[in-house]
């Protein structure tokens, strides 16, 4: 069985990247699906959440991708163990060059969190139409999906992003609501999928199409014939997606 690879990436800080991250990781490990979490961020959050991880709990792997310092050996460092079965790689915010050449070089889809304000989407929006013009998204047919995060509840819905998405024919996988489970989580070295089920039932919820889709082939696979069909996030790309 072949390694599925999730690139969670947003140049604007704050976005949610590292909170993506590590709810796909613990969705993941939940199932008992071996995870490795890999973190380009020299902020190191990801690796700092699985350190305050406990012992017991489902294993989840680290790597540490970040530029090192010093005479440290990044190749040993973002060592990936051979049987891990998803890669999810968090992002720093503004990677660009080659650094981003190489997150893109591993991804097999691509999800974006967006906090829903003008100046977060219109820098998203720049980043997307940079991401579709690399000839890499069109000729490895890397998925790209989006994630409306930190949602209020006094505005469910955002248009701007939404008109957005729709011109490119992208998903909007999910919005997350702004919530304090997301904080008490990385606090604890837990996510959505090991916490308290009754006290994060909604935001569960709202994660799930997420991680359904991140997961990759197998849940390509539709229909009686299990022919494989394509997913949104796809169909643009081989259009012309760069022509706006
Ligand atoms: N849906 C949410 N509800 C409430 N708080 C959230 C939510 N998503 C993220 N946060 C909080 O917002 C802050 C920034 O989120 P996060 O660290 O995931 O962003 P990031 O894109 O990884 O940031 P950076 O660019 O610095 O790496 C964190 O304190 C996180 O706990
Ligand atoms: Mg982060």
């Amino acid at each position: 069985m072949r390694m599925n690879c999730t690139l969670v990436i947003n140049p604007k800080g704050g976005s949610g990247k590292t909170t993506v991250t590590t709810s796909l990781a613990s969705y993941f490990a939940a199932r008992s699906v071996p995870v490795t979490v890999m973190d380009y961020d020299p902020q190191g959050s990801s690796l700092n959440w699985l350190r305050l991880r406990e012992p017991f709990r489902n294993k989840i792997y680290a790597a540490n991708a970040a530029p090192q310092k010093g005479n440290r050996l990044r190749g040993i460092e973002m060592h990936v163990p051979p049987d891990t079965r998803q890669l999810i790689i968090d992002a720093p915010a503004g990677a660009s060059g080659l650094l981003l050449q190489e997150m893109l070089a591993r991804a097999d889809c691509i999800v974006i969190p967006v906090a829903p304000s003008a100046i977060d989407i219109h820098a998203t929006a720049n980043f997307i139409r940079d991401l579709l013009l690399t000839g890499r998204i069109r000729m490895r047919n890397i998925r790209l999906g989006v994630v409306a995060n930190k949602v209020r509840n006094s505005m469910p819905t955002y248009e701007p992003l939404e008109r957005f998405l729709k011109s490119l024919n992208l998903p909007l996988l999910s919005r997350l609501r702004d919530s304090d489970v997301y904080l008490q989580a990385v606090e604890s070295g837990l996510g959505l999928f090991e916490m308290d089920h009754a006290m994060t039932e909604s935001e569960r919820e709202q994660f799930r199409p997420v991680a359904e889709w991140a997961e990759g082939p197998q849940s390509e696979l539709i229909g009686v014939d299990r022919k494989i069909v394509q997913l949104p996030g796809r169909a643009r790309l081989f259009a012309g997606a760069g022509s706006n």
